[in-house]
């Protein structure tokens, strides 16, 4: 049987991690969510998550895969007693990672094509309504959104087609050490800029009314915690093995729950800092920096406008983006492969081949469900949305439930924590905290599935 390819460095393992969590949540959703909810006192609620939830389950999902050493869609298999059923999940894990793509090539596209127009100078002279226009054209032509798309989607197997260490190691690396560096430059261009203070306040200073009660007045705490929640499981891509089929590319010498702890504190810091770049902006040239999904699109390239060498730090800016965005895609495209690999046993190139064109089909919908199929909703959501909803409101949670109980049960029932201890507590660094068994088995997937439903109340529940 052929030979696992494995990681070159344990850097690479750190920062492939780190660019499959960081993406567009840490620098497009975080920024607006945390912008809707007041600022910090939302950031100290996801935070929490992150901690008590978030870390455990990322160092499930690395053991997983590193006992296992195969992507989710035979991980379970490999694992689990006999006779039982958890190896069904990995259909649902893999469409999980198929659901993401499915908007994500698309926003990408947008990032990149943003990132064009402003080399070419494409917003200068635009007042607000002209951004606006120029956003609302963008979304309602199918054509250039292909076109960009495709770009993606070519980029991210090309990458993958070099293979492990010569492509998806290499290239994110390196794309990983760009976004950071770009990060801090464009945060000490940001918090330098006259009135930058006054969004450093908005971002800093906790407001607990405006997380609390919305615009009108509504109480709206639980959403926010179903809000925070949700952001914790988006931003470090957990639930669907896109981390696990990490851990099946390392080695034993480190313990897992240290190695989250790495790319835990990595995600959290672009995030935080993407913060200290758009709201000191914002504020700094009179922008709502509650604008929601649309900040970055139709918010941000006002500043730039207003901004003495906008277009080149407007440039920078959304390079940065994509560049956050494509080391999603890629580490996300690297999982599906080596699902097709290890599930039907071929070569990494036909794997490319097949996924360039379904990923770009399935690609579609979401496409066009902003134009010509914009009249399409099913439970009063666009494709878009829909696609988001199921996968980070549904698939996230519910699978990284999956995982938990998967690790925490006896190995009578699933792997078993005494197993899963082992694995994750081999090698130097942080160990698991082992003893709150109780707290993950029974205490953390009730928390979990309660605001799981609470979200389905609040969204779907009749008002009034
Ligand atoms: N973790 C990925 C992101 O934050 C999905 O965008």
């Amino acid at each position: 049987m052929k030979e696992r390819e494995t990681f070159a460095s344990r850097l690479g393992f750190v920062l492939i991690s780190a660019g499959c969590a960081i993406g567009l949540g840490n620098v497009w959703r975080f920024p607006y969510i945390v912008g809707q909810y007041g600022g910090a006192a939302f950031v100290l609620i996801y935070l929490a998550f992150l901690v008590v939830m978030g870390l455990p389950i990322m160092a499930m999902e690395f053991a997983v895969g590193r006992a296992s050493r195969k992507s989710v869609i035979v991980s379970f298999q490999q694992l689990e007693p006999k006779g039982s059923k958890w190896h069904w999940y990995g259909w649902f894990g893999m469409a999980g990672n198929y659901l993401l793509m499915m908007f994500y090539t698309t926003i990408a596209g947008w990032l990149l094509l943003y990132f064009c127009k402003m080399v070419l100078g494409r917003f200068e002279g635009l007042d607000t309504a002209g951004v606006a226009d120029a956003y609302g054209q963008m979304v309602a032509t199918p054509g250039i959104q292909l076109l960009f798309m495709a770009i993606v989607v070519v980029l991210g197997m090309l990458v993958c087609s070099r293979g492990l260490q010569n492509g998806v190691e290499k290239i994110n690396k390196a794309m990983m050490l760009c976004l950071l560096a770009l990060l801090v430059v464009l945060a000490v261009r940001a918090v330098t800029l006259p009135g930058a203070i006054e969004g450093l306040k908005f971002y800093l200073v906790p407001n607990f009314h405006n997380l609390m009660y919305d615009g009108e007045g509504n109480f709206r705490l639980f959403r926010a915690i179903y809000d925070a929640m949700g952001q914790a499981f988006f931003t470090l891509s957990l639930g669907i093995g896109a981390m696990a089929i990490f851990g099946s590319y390392i080695g034993k010498e480190r313990r897992l729950f240290g190695e989250a702890i790495s790319v835990g504190i990595l995600d959290t810091c672009v995030a935080f800092i993407s913060g200290l770049i758009i709201f000191p902006s914002a504020f700094a040239f009179g922008v709502q920096p509650d604008a929601g999904p649309n900040l970055i699109f139709v918010t941000l390239p006002n500043v730039f406008n207003a901004m003495p060498g906008g277009r080149l730090w407007g440039a920078m800016f959304f390079v940065f983006l994509f560049f956050a965005a494509l080391s999603t895609v890629t580490a996300v495209f690297e999982n599906i492969l080596a699902c097709w690999m290890d599930k039907w046993a071929i070569s990494r190139r036909k794997a490319v081949l097949a996924n360039l064109v379904l990923i770009f089909l399935l690609s579609l919908p979401c496409l066009l469900g902003n134009n010509l199929w914009s009249g399409v909703k099913v439970l009063g959501m666009g494709i878009m949305d829909l696609e988001d909803f199921l996968v980070s409101n549904n698939l996230l949670p519910l699978g990284s439930v999956v995982y938990l109980l998967f690790c925490c049960v006896s190995d009578k029932y699933g792997w078993g924590y005494e197993n899963f201890l082992k694995e994750a507590n081999q090698g130097e660094g942080a160990r698991f905290p082992g003893k709150l068994r109780v707290y993950f088995t029974f205490v953390l997937p009730v928390i979990v599935l309660i605001i799981f439903f609470m979200g389905y109340w609040d969204k779907f529940a009749p008002k009034g």
